[in-house]
């Protein structure tokens, strides 16, 4: 997501911490900033675009001191603005923020009943001014801890005072963060290659930890203020290996970001102890909501998937009929659309000229739209009457993961919202379905954790000479995503089917050669996608499996078995999708093949 460098020692802080931020920029921001301490006071310094733009505004006011903390930006809460940017102050504290404060809205309303006044729209503010509230004559490091009872949500932190000239604290819940240890002088980051030229030597800090960085001294205490005794961990990575956070490509650390990406795009929408969502910016008011006669998805590629899972959940909540468009296909259709039509765009990017096309399309025919999209303030959202950012961060590699799996979780939230406001989903159901999505993060780790038996698997089918995908139900789209994950990144031959058409055509090229992978999950469609497997053990086809942990029926069909946690079928596209993501990106790694620029592909399709 954003990035944070900070320093305390007796070089000028400000071009270190500029070459710090340079350093973050393949992760992609939209505005930067610096807080530099000159011994008397903090000066700021914030600009929206490139880093070259607080470049020119250092040049035309300079910063100088030896103490300072710097961020780069990726919008998630206000647009990207001058204002917006971090740092944020609020009275003494300074401070850079990445990730997402869940209650940021009731605390904004208590501080400002205070009399405390904001100046921007982000939910970073509200920790400059808890903190602020809390110093008194205070260390800053105690005042941090005492703001830090009253917020939830996940955060890499690090603070400056006005009155505090010789230090940083720097906390963190889920963000990364990293204290880097040098002679008499010391530096925090978010991410290691932030700092990787200056040292070598890390401390590592932990969730709920709090770390007084000063020049001669580093000091990591518990949440509850006992000391912590951490030995450092020598980081022999290259500079490009510290960019992939020592990941052998972008898309391999993606994989792994998804139970963050989906925790975040979860935080402070799932309401706590309630059965409903709240969906920040999106408008519709709950009799729009009743009125709608029909949902119309357009996206392409894998968002496109996330669509076909999101038709299976909204007409399951909301019993409202959906269409899923591909949007290169959409507007030349002369589609019909009214203004009881709710469109909903699904795009990554948000810059994907088909899918922009297509919401102008729609708009231009008097239906609203609603777009999902990870890139705030891009060509989608700014041409779409509401948007549902997903919060899965700056996504490098062009194959799709943790965009998708967010996707499906807006989705998710959305559909239950639909299904509230119209009242076609009982509280009770909603408890239990929103339940299980919260859960879904903790359950995409535990398969993370399968990681080397999925490669074994990969290792034995990568000469494979073509695949095909087969599921049932909500996974059908699941096996389309599957075989895209394989055939981009690795080149080879993959189809994605539902598993009842197979019958219909496919069976024909099942022989000992062709591997099937099967999303063969203990849910309704279980006992029919076992049937579809002995079809294809009678014709020597292989088998790779997705199943439930613990499923020894599935073993007689095959050795080749990707378990996952079981849970509710709406719920477990989010799991299933892992096991698909880690054998594409293995095969392909066996391979050999460029893994994160496959070959004729962009990130971003901006042309017809
Ligand atoms: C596949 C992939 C593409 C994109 C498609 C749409 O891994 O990434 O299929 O999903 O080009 O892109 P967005 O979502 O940016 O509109």
């Amino acid at each position: 997501m954003c990035g944070i460098v900070g320093y305390v020692g007796s070089r000028d802080a400000a071009p270190l911490l500029m070459e710090g931020l340079a350093r973050l920029e393949y992760r992609g921001y939209d505005s930067a900033g610096l807080a530099i301490h000159d011994g008397k006071e903090i000066g700021i310094r914030r600009a929206p675009g490139k880093l070259r733009v607080l470049s020119r505004l250092l040049e035309r006011k300079p910063l100088s001191g030896t103490l300072g903390i710097g961020h780069t930006r990726w919008a998630t809460h206000g647009r990207p603005s001058e204002e917006n940017a971090h740092p944020h102050r609020a009275g003494r504290v300074v401070v850079v923020h990445n990730g997402i404060l869940e209650n940021h809205s009731e605390l904004r309303q208590r501080l400002e009943k205070k009399g405390r006044r904001f100046t921007s729209q982000t939910d970073t503010e509200v920790f400059a001014h808890l903190i602020d509230e809390e110093l008194g004559r205070k260390p800053l490091e105690e005042a941090v801890r005492r703001a830090l009872r009253y917020v939830r949500g996940t955060y890499a932190l690090a603070v400056l005072c006005a009155d505090q000239p010789d230090r940083i604290v720097a906390t963190k819940n889920a963000s990364p963060l990293v204290v880097g240890l040098c002679q008499n002088e010391n530096l925090v980051a978010s991410d290691v290659p932030a700092i990787l030229e200056h040292t070598r030597k890390f401390v590592f800090i932990e969730d709920g930890e709090l770390a007084l960085v000063q020049a001669g001294r580093v000091k990591i205490q518990t949440p509850d203020g006992k000391p912590v005794r951490r030995r450092s961990r020598h980081i022999g990575w290259s500079p490009l290996m510290a960019e992939k956070g020592g990941h052998k490509h972008f898309m391999h650390k993606e994989i792994h970001e998804q139970p963050r990406a989906l925790a975040d795009t979860l935080t402070g929408r799932v309401l706590r102890d309630s059965a409903d969502v709240h969906l920040d910016s999106v408008k519709l008011r709950v009799r729009d909501l009743k009125n709608l006669s029909r949902i119309v998805i357009v996206a392409c590629g894998t968002s496109w998937h996330a669509g076909l899972v999101g038709k299976f959940l909204i007409e399951r909540f909301a019993r409202i009929p959906v269409e899923v468009d591909l949007a290169s296909e959409f507007r030349y259709r002369g589609p019909i659309l009214s203004d009881r039509d709710l469109v909903v765009a699904i795009s990554q990017s948000g810059e994907t000229a088909d899918t922009l096309a297509a919401v102008r399309e729609a708009r231009k025919l008097g239906a609203r739209v609603l777009c999902i999209c990870n890139v705030m303030d891009s060509g989608i959202p700014r041409t779409s009457d509401h948007v549902l950012y997903t919060h899965a961060g700056p996504e490098i590699g062009v194959a799709s993961t943790k965009a998708f799996v967010t996707q499906m979780a807006a989705l998710f939230l959305l559909a239950v919202r639909l299904g509230r406001a119209r009242k076609t989903l009982s509280e009770k159901e909603a408890r239990k379905q929103l339940a299980a999505l919260a859960a879904a993060p903790e359950h995409i780790e535990r398969i993370l954790k399968n990681e080397p038996h999925i490669q074994e698997i990969a290792r034995a089918f990568h000469t494979t000479k073509a695949f095909l995908f087969i599921a049932r139900g909500i996974n059908y789209p699941i096996a389309l995503e599957g075989a895209l994950k394989l055939k981009e990144i690795s080149y080879i031959h993959a189809e994605g089917y539902p598993a009842g058409e197979m019958k219909h055509g496919p069976i024909a090229l099942i022989e000992k050669d062709v591997a099937v992978v099967a999303v063969a999950t203990k849910n309704s469609t279980y006992e029919k996608v076992l049937s579809n497997l002995s079809e294809v053990r009678a014709r020597d086809g292989q088998v790779i499996a997705i199943c439930n942990q613990r499923d020894k029926k599935i073993e007689t069909y095959s050795p080749h078995l990707l378990p996952v946690p079981a849970t509710l079928d709406t719920v477990e596209p989010l799991l299933t999708i892992l096991p698909l993501q880690l054998l594409a990106y293995h095969i392909a790694n066996f391979n050999g093949t460029d893994v994160d620029q496959p070959r004729n592909l962009a990130k971003s399709v901006t042309v017809e």
